[in-house]
């Protein structure tokens, strides 16, 4: 028995001390850093060591890093480029007005056709032409906010008071004009974060509205540039297809006259203009990994 004791012992020490080294071994990899491959870490280095709980609600204080953006379901994201919808809807929207003499123009092109869309006014241009504001909503348009200054608000933000000026103060002075204040807002330059479209959305009451064609009309490249640029597409933006919000500027000569043309050949394939918020509303559920847009009444 006494000469067992010290090679049992022996045994429990060597055995105790494997699993001690074993352990080590199996713990290094399971530190609580998040791992490359974890469903916490992004491709950002900063925040790849921090574990941070994505939510869906909370906009963190301004001027901190930005949390991931968190796709919403229908209806609840904050910001927008394209809406997924099942029929062959459309949007048109119009920026930088309104414009003294060619927003009208515009608006007579419109009523000729019944065809509603979307202006992003600048509160200084509403401040000069309030009458062009209220014709476009007596004809069935919606209004959304541009800005005061049409400054980039991811530099205003750090400004003391600049959002506030830039985005309150315009939508105070629609409602003033109109009678109803804006429910959406679209970025100059497009310009924003998923934190500041958070904020925007959390703070002043409106949803972040980008597009996903651009025909870069501000540049002037002549009406059949813009009308080919809107039908078929151009660089990496796409052309018009269900769900569309088609970028524009009523304050170019060039774009109004593209419109008529346009526009029929938009009506011509089938497409249905609705207003921003209207395409929101019809937006539906996307199941995962499903291909893009396929509405059974394709134009
Ligand atoms: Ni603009």
């Amino acid at each position: 028995m006494s000469r067992r004791l010290p090679a049992f012992t022996l045994t429990a020490i060597v055995t105790f001390l494997l699993v001690q080294s074993l352990s080590a071994q199996t713990a290094a990899p399971t530190n609580p850093v998040i791992q490359t491959n974890s469903p916490l870490a992004t491709s950002n280095p900063v925040t790849a060591a921090t574990p941070v709980i994505p939510t869906t609600n909370a906009a963190p204080p301004m001027g901190m890093q930005k949390p991931q953006d968190v796709p919403g379901k229908p209806g609840e994201r904050s910001s927008y480029s394209s809406v997924h919808v099942d029929g062959p809807y459309i949007a048109m929207t119009f920026d930088d007005g309104p414009h003294g003499t060619l927003t009208p123009k515009l608006l007579d092109i419109l009523k000729e056709r019944h065809i509603h869309v979307t202006f992003f006014v600048l509160g200084q241009c509403v401040k000069e032409h309030p009458e062009i504001l209220q014709r476009e909503i007596a004809e069935g348009h919606e209004i959304g906010n541009h800005t005061w200054d049409h400054l980039p608000l991811t530099k205003v933000v750090s400004k003391e008071g600049g959002l506030t000026h830039e985005i309150a103060d315009t939508s105070a002075l629609i409602k003033q004009v109109s009678g109803k204040s804006p429910v959406i807002l679209r970025p100059p330059y497009g310009a924003t974060n998923p934190r500041l479209s958070r904020a925007i959305e959390n703070e002043y009451g409106m949803k972040v509205i980008l597009w996903s064609v651009d025909p870069d009309d501000w540049k002037d490249p002549g009406a059949t540039v813009v009308e080919s640029r809107i039908l078929n597409g151009w660089k990496e933006s796409g052309g018009a297809k269900p769900g569309a919000i088609i970028l524009s500027h009523d304050i170019h000569k060039g774009t109004v006259e593209a419109m008529p043309a346009t526009l029929d050949a938009l009506l011509a394939k089938g497409y249905k203009f609705v207003t921003v918020s209207e395409l929101i509303a019809l937006e539906k559920a996307q199941p995962d990994k499903a291909p893009t847009a396929t509405p059974t009444a394709k134009p």
